[in-house]
């Protein structure tokens, strides 16, 4: 086990009649208060009507920007930006699943910078100062809630990029699981695909003599697949959505990755298909990530056996390492497909012509990933396998 700090001042405030919390933790930061929501399906679950009424009972001014983007745009950042400025604003409050709350981020940190917040982006500039923020999550999928990390769009330059700040992380994070009651079918599949691959990410490493953390991890797969498929079939199942909402929080809060190597390379890669083709995330991660798995398995086969075995079941008996590993990533592949995610590029519309401008972004700062360190062609060869 390697050397590590960790670090996590978020409160979380689990389960249900939440909300009616979150008067009273708004209520240190200040009397003037950015409300960031997306496209409003907050309005139509009466969401909004909750947050503002309890905003309206600690006297606070609310200002509002709504119409963040799934895969939020930096465009959204710069009006987040100019609104805190100009309206003094002294929190922020971002009601919604990871896309919002990113955003958020960016503007909590872009508010506090005389440049603009992309630098934060491309690493021309690191963050140094935030308006504080406090999150009221509707959907299982990206650990934002309780993490330092944002995702930003350049829609422009057809970029996508992440910044990462102890200074990000929210004050609180409210997780009421039926407010996901309401996430639709194909919202949810990818929120569990998302959940599913932050695990991969830790899980398939080098680092050996980590137990706990491997066990871990297991934990959180074997929860998602399970309460994933109940959540589907029944959105209103609420031991299911809460056993989703907290795998997607410990999945990527800093648990799992303590004193080991992680990967990251396929979140990578995928990022760059969405830069261009504004995809879902988790259905770019369902199409991907097995397709790294077979490509990179033999690199320490032993860590897919066990998944194999542990996660899913595989009976060793007669078989080589080899089949064992094959076995486990084809289960990984039929419950993706199973649960009605997408297993290629084609089925979204996307063809290969811009897989070199794809791998050339993946690879700019030098080779991705631990596990197997991927140069350019073999990321290409990863998106071919995916086409
Ligand atoms: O915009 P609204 O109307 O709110 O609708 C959203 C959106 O259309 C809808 N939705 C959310 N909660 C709902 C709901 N609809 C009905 N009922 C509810 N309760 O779902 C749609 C997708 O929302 P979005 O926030 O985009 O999804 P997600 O949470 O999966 O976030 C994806 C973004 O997070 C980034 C991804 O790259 C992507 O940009 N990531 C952020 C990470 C982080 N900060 O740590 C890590 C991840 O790996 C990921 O990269
Ligand atoms: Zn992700």
């Amino acid at each position: 086990m390697n050397n590590f700090e960790l670090y996590n001042p978020t409160k979380l405030v689990f389960g249900k009649g939440t909300v009616g919390r979150l008067g009273e933790l708004v209520k240190p930061f200040g009397t003037r208060v950015l409300l960031v929501y997306g496209g409003g399906s907050i309005k139509r679950t009466g969401l909004y009507d909750q947050v503002l009424s309890q905003l309206s009972g600690i006297g606070v001014t609310v200002r509002e920007l709504s119409g963040i983007e799934p895969n939020p745009r930096l465009s959204s950042v710069h009006k987040g930006v100019e609104i805190c400025r100009k309206e003094n604003i002294d929190f922020i409050l971002p009601v919604g699943g990871g896309s919002v709350i990113d955003a958020a981020k960016a503007i909590a940190a872009g508010a506090k910078y005389d440049g603009d917040a992309w630098d934060f982006c491309t690493g021309k500039a690191q963050i140094e100062d935030a308006l504080p923020l406090g999150t009221v999550l509707t959907l299982a999928a990206t650990g934002s809630e309780m993490n330092g990390n944002a995702v930003i769009s350049n829609w422009e330059e057809k970029l996508k990029r992440g910044l990462g700040s102890k200074l990000v992380y929210p004050k609180f994070s409210i997780l009421d699981p039926e407010l996901t009651f309401t996430v639709p079918r194909d919202q949810t599949v990818n929120g569990i695909v998302d959940i599913m691959s932050h695990v991969f990410e830790q899980y398939f490493s080098r680092t050996t003599d980590i137990p706990l953390q491997e066990r871990f991890a297991e934990s959180v797969l074997q929860t998602v697949i399970e309460n994933g498929e109940k959540a589907i079939e029944n959105g209103s199942d609420y031991e299911a959505r809460a056993n989703l909402l907290l795998s997607g929080t410990y999945a990527l809060n800093g648990t799992l990755p303590n004193g080991v190597v992680t990967d990251w390379a396929t979140h990578g890669i995928e990022h760059e298909v969405s830069a261009i083709y504004d995809i879902p995330h988790g259905a770019g991660l369902a199409i991907i990530f097995p397709n790294w798995m077979k490509y990179v398995y033999q690199e320490r086969v032993e860590r897919f056996v066990q998944y194999a075995v542990r996660v899913w079941n595989v009976d060793p008996a007669g078989k080589s390492d080899d089949e064992i590993a094959l076995a486990g990533i084809q289960a990984t592949r039929d419950y993706f497909t199973r649960i009605g995610a997408p297993a290629t590029l084609g089925e979204l519309n996307i063809g290969g012509d811009q897989l070199d401008r794809m791998a050339e972004e993946a690879v700019r700062y030098g080779a991705i990933g631990s596990f197997k360190k991927l140069e350019k062609a073999d990321v290409k060869r990863i998106l071919e396998l995916s086409l």
